[in-house]
């Protein structure tokens, strides 16, 4: 099992905890690292979007994996941690939508951006966003209808260490699991299955995820349709999330 948190950086507020960590990470950092901040002011998101979190409501974390290794399943192994790690602290049932945004009631909860360099000494910074105790008003109207925080989602009060503490649990196994145990609880946590969805050049209804992790797709011009990589939505809740 990795041990993630030692290293730990925080800072009140950064641009990016991802930024951070890989500044670190080339520097010559340890693998463990963690980097988390209360704010960011140029916070990145998948697809070269921005991630919005408001001060200290979020979980902003980056993680250090080094040695990287041979680690193919790494997109679906950290949601699943993110899963873990949100249900250890609150009262939430969360499901996976390809390749790793995390959904509690089909609204994201947290987002996943990791950033890798291959080679001999390669590394991969993980960073995570969680929503733990955004107040259902101070998401932005583009949000209002598709994002959810664990306060909201679950009740009571979680807090941002709660979550961290748990994340670098969860993320410690997740990224040593075995193959068969990431495509099998990924499976079992895979919110786009039976889902008609779009994506850039189509439109189908997802059959599931192969064993090297891609989203399949029987379209609805009749081919059975392997994505590798990108975006897609569900077809009948338009572009978001
Ligand atoms: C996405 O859903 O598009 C991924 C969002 C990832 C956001 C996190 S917040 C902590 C870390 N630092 C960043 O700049 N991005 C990731």
């Amino acid at each position: 099992m990795t041990a993630f948190g030692q290293p730990h950086r925080h800072y009140s507020v950064t641009d990016s905890t991802n930024t951070r960590a890989r500044e670190l990470a080339l520097a010559g950092a340890p693998g463990g690292l963690v980097v988390s901040a209360g704010g960011q002011s140029a916070g990145r998101g998948r697809q070269g979007r921005s991630w919005f979190a408001p001060r200290d409501a979020t979980l902003l974390y980056s993680a250090l994996l080094r040695p990287l290794g041979e680690r193919p399943l790494l997109p679906l192994a950290v949601p699943l941690a993110v899963c873990e790690a949100a249900e250890a602290i609150a009262p939430v049932s969360c499901r996976v939508k390809w390749p790793n945004d995390v959904w509690v009631e089909r609204r994201k909860l947290a987002g996943v951006l990791i950033e890798s360099r291959a080679g001999r000494d390669g590394w991969a910074v993980i960073g995570v966003g969680l929503n733990v105790a955004v107040p259902e008003a101070d998401f932005p109207p583009e949000l209002a209808d598709t994002a959810t925080s664990l306060s909201t989602a679950g009740g009571g009060e979680p807090t941002v260490p709660e979550a961290l503490a748990a994340l670098n649990e969860a993320l410690g196994r997740w990224v040593d699991a075995p193959a068969e145990e990431v495509l099998a609880e990924f499976r079992a946590r895979d919110a786009l299955a039976g889902e008609q969805v779009a994506w850039e050049q189509g439109e189908g209804v997802v059959t599931g995820i192969d064993d090297c992790g891609h989203l399949l797709v029987d379209s609805t011009s009749g081919e059975r349709v392997t994505l590798g990589a990108g975006e897609v939505h569900l077809a009948q809740h338009g572009n978001r999330p």
